[in-house]
């Protein structure tokens, strides 16, 4: 039998600290009422040259080097954000090729705060089913980019960050033991960003640059209805923590650590005492951090691996609630630490510091097979451009003038 380890843990947080008397210059609110509804001090807000993905890279840089592998060693990269750089490439795909790892499979998972219990769950399937050896899963975050500084409801709240986990397989019992994923697409309207305006389109709507379908400046700020997100939060927290435990076989009394993701010191406060768990069980960082969606339970459980809070056999449970409406929760017993020798991280090390010459080295050959081809091509006289127009009548898909010019129905 299979079982998904973690066997390594890192964290990035961006530099600049926001506490909440910078806020208080920006909207009417003050440390004491934040403080006082959230338990938030302070969060970090990404500098302009950073973002989800370079956040993430740093974070997964970090979780190597205590795992002892290196990135050619990953068979997926999977990173729940709600902060893509981009719809595509993915910020798995952008962290791949900054980390050089080269035989990794990579995708994003959009699950809001619950995005790395989601994430978690599909890297140790993939690893009980057999498919991968090692798995890096990240949370990451700019939630700052998206937020309405003018908003108070909101941007009192977020902040910016990353964590990853390494997940191993491992024929010793223990690790990523079950998970239970939800959702309630119902509530979609209490939290979200409707940014990129692919909704439905009226029948003879053009698909062009500012059409009505084009996204506002106003649809790419985060909207919440924060007392409704409240009570679904304490709602499911308790029933979906009893549920996983009961899948393993667990009780409260027995649990060492849980790691939630980090909303409001309220919400967890409540939720653990219906749990009958106490507080000092509960890691918390919003503190400093405030809500750093999917990466705050990555980000969290490293500062609990550091801090020796996580030790071999420990029965942790970890839970993430949010926007879509999604939650999720997981059971894991802790593994034996693993000891890596001193040159071994050396040489990790050095691995991990040449990716930048590997995708160099990388983009320079297929500029170069690219030319090779074209060359090819033109020898042997194949025409260099068959057609857009020409393909699409027979294939179905409208070409690009079709559609700038809305003369071309979808079939
Ligand atoms: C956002 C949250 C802190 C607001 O606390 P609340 O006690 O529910 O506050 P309300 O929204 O009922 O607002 C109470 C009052 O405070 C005001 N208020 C809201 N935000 C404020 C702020 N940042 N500073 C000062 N006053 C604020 C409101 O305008 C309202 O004023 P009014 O009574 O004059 O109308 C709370 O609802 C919450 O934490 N919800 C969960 C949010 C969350 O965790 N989301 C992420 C989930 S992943």
């Amino acid at each position: 039998m299979r079982y998904a380890h973690i066997v390594g843990w890192g964290k990035h947080l961006p530099s600049r600290i926001m506490t909440n008397d910078d806020i208080s210059k920006l909207v009417e609110t003050s440390d004491a009422w934040i403080r006082d509804r959230t338990g938030i001090s302070e969060r970090r807000i990404a500098a302009d040259h950073e973002s989800t993905s370079t956040l993430a890279t740093q974070a997964a840089i970090a979780a190597l080097d205590v795992a002892g592998i290196t990135a050619s060693q990953i068979d997926l990269i999977i990173v729940a954000t709600s902060t893509p750089e981009n719809f595509f490439p993915s910020v798995a795909c952008m962290v791949q090729d900054a980390l050089g790892a080269e035989y990794a499979g990579a995708f994003d998972v959009s699950a809001a705060c619950s995005g790395f219990v989601y994430a978690l769950a599909t890297g140790a399937d993939a690893i009980k089913a057999g498919s991968a050896n090692h798995v890096l899963v990240i949370g990451a975050e700019t939630t700052s980019r998206i937020l309405d500084w003018t908003d108070r409801n909101t941007c009192v709240l977020f902040g910016d960050g990353a964590g990853a986990l390494v997940l191993q397989a491992s024929d010793q019992p223990g690790g990523v033991l079950s998970q239970v994923l939800r959702a309630d697409g119902s509530g979609g309207d209490l939290l979200y960003v409707s940014a990129n305006g692919n909704g439905p389109k009226a029948a003879n709507q053009k698909i062009s640059a500012g059409t009505a379908a084009a996204p506002t400046a106003d649809s790419h700020f985060l909207r919440m209805n924060g007392r409704e997100v409240y009570k679904f939060a304490t709602r499911v927290i308790d029933k979906t923590l009893r549920e996983v435990m009961h899948r393993v076989g667990w009780t409260a009394g027995e649990i060492d650590l849980v790691v939630p993701h980090q909303a409001n010191i309220r919400i967890l406060e409540s939720a653990m005492k219906s749990m009958t768990i106490p507080m000092d069980k509960c890691v918390l960082n919003l503190d400093r951090y405030g809500n750093t969606s999917a990466a705050s339970i990555p980000i969290a459980m490293t500062e609990a691996a550091e801090a020796g809070r996580l030790l071999a056999h420990h029965k942790v449970l970890t839970i993430g609630f949010g926007g879509g409406l999604t939650w999720a929760a997981a059971a894991i017993e802790w593994g034996v630490p693993k000891v890596i020798s001193k040159p071994q991280r050396t040489i990790n090390r050095f691995n991990t510091s040449i990716a930048g010459f590997k995708r160099d080295a990388r983009k320079l050959f297929r500029r170069t097979e690219s030319r090779v081809m074209d060359t090819i091509d033109s020898t042997i006289g194949k025409p260099a451009d068959s057609g857009s127009a020409k393909s699409s009548a027979k294939t179905g898909v409208p070409a690009e003038k079709d559609l700038a010019e809305g003369t071309s129905e979808p079939r």
